[in-house]
């Protein structure tokens, strides 16, 4: 291994997030709720396939063994299939995961699979049709819940499945959701609402802590496993009644960042060290041929030495990420 991505906290990073476009076809209440608008500028093309490649070869020579595809809606890039083969073509590569939307997983998920990707997230903010279309602008409830029977079908083991937890909108169906993955092998992730810079009374109105859920599991008999290396953030519940298993994921949380083991690369080519607060360091100079891997080596190690130790969100930092899908959640 060249060197393995490490920041001054010690703390060593196993996982990638790279965006692959900004482009979604759902308006979430929570990140682009007047739907997706270009940013940048007009001549600003997402990452190719040959810089894709680039990167992912050397974060994986560092040490990295994941590798999560996000957007904005990953699947909407026409590549989406070759982006995946060429991700799961690099040896040290383990995990090869997406967050969707869930629109094309009914239709496309058996060619995702036999592309090499191993892992899905899906968002699914409510079980109720009509609250599914409040919340995501589609009203796609029933296509997206079919996309989840399509994943088993074509022979993923567990699909995981986010839920932005918002107050008065879903924060109450915990009942509803426990019953549903009670005999599916879903694990589900209640993320907490996190404010971002675009974001105006929604988070006054609708933020909840998943401290909630939390407690009425413990009441209700769920316990929490212990975290493994590639771990996102969530602590995972599980029940011995339930074949299904429940994340939260509480970024609030004053030790939150204590784990942190991922990097983040955006759809134009800049790292990101966290999700909040700050600029990105441009790549794409580096990823225009595969002579500059040890630059790039280089430029990413000496930025990482700036990592701060906490996102400071509990001090109510917003930095200056407009909305998520911009850098891929
Ligand atoms: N707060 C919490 N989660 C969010 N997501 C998008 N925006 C926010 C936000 N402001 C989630 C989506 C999706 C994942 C990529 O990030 O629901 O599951
Ligand atoms: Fe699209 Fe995901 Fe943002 Fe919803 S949360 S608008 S699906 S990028």
């Amino acid at each position: 291994m060249a060197q393995q991505f490490e920041d001054s906290f010690r703390r060593k990073f196993n996982y990638l997030r790279l965006s692959v476009t900004d482009v979604c076809n759902f308006k979430c209440t929570y990140c682009l709720p007047d739907g997706y608008y270009p940013t940048g500028s007009k001549n600003s093309s997402f990452l190719t396939l040959p810089e894709i490649e680039r990167i992912v070869t050397t974060f994986a020579a560092c040490g990295t063994s994941k590798v999560r595809i996000t957007g904005g809606e990953p699947t909407l890039r026409k590549d989406f299939l070759d982006i995946v083969s060429t991700v799961a073509s690099v040896p040290e590569i383990k995990k090869v995961a997406t967050t969707t939307n869930g629109y094309r997983m009914a239709a496309n998920v058996h060619d995702w699979k036999a592309a090499g990707l191993t892992n899905i997230n899906v968002s699914i903010d409510s079980l109720d049709p009509r609250m599914f279309k409040q919340i995501t602008g589609q009203n796609r409830f029933h296509q997206v819940m079919q996309g989840i029977d399509e994943a088993f079908i074509a022979g993923y083991e567990q699909v995981k499945v986010n839920v932005v937890l918002l107050k008065d909108l879903n924060h109450h169906a915990l009942p509803d959701f426990l019953n549903w993955i009670k005999d599916r092998s879903i694990q589900l992730r209640f993320i907490e609402l996190m404010q971002t810079g675009e974001m105006d009374s929604l988070f006054d109105n609708h933020h909840v802590s998943g401290v909630q859920i939390q407690n009425s599991l413990i009441a209700n008999g769920w316990s929490m496993k212990p975290r493994q290396l590639t771990d996102g953030p969530a602590k995972v519940f599980t029940h011995p009644d339930y074949l299904g298993e429940v994340g939260l994921i509480m970024p609030y949380e004053r030790h939150f960042c204590q784990t942190c083991n991922r990097l983040r690369v955006s759809a134009l080519g800049k790292l990101h060290l966290c999700l909040f607060g700050e600029e990105g360091v441009e790549l794409r100079d580096l990823l225009q041929s595969d002579s500059q891997q040890e630059a790039l080596i280089a430029r990413i190690g000496e930025h990482l030495q700036g990592k701060s130790v906490s996102h400071y969100l509990h001090d109510g930092n917003t930095g200056m990420t407009p909305h998520l899908a911009s850098i891929g959640g």
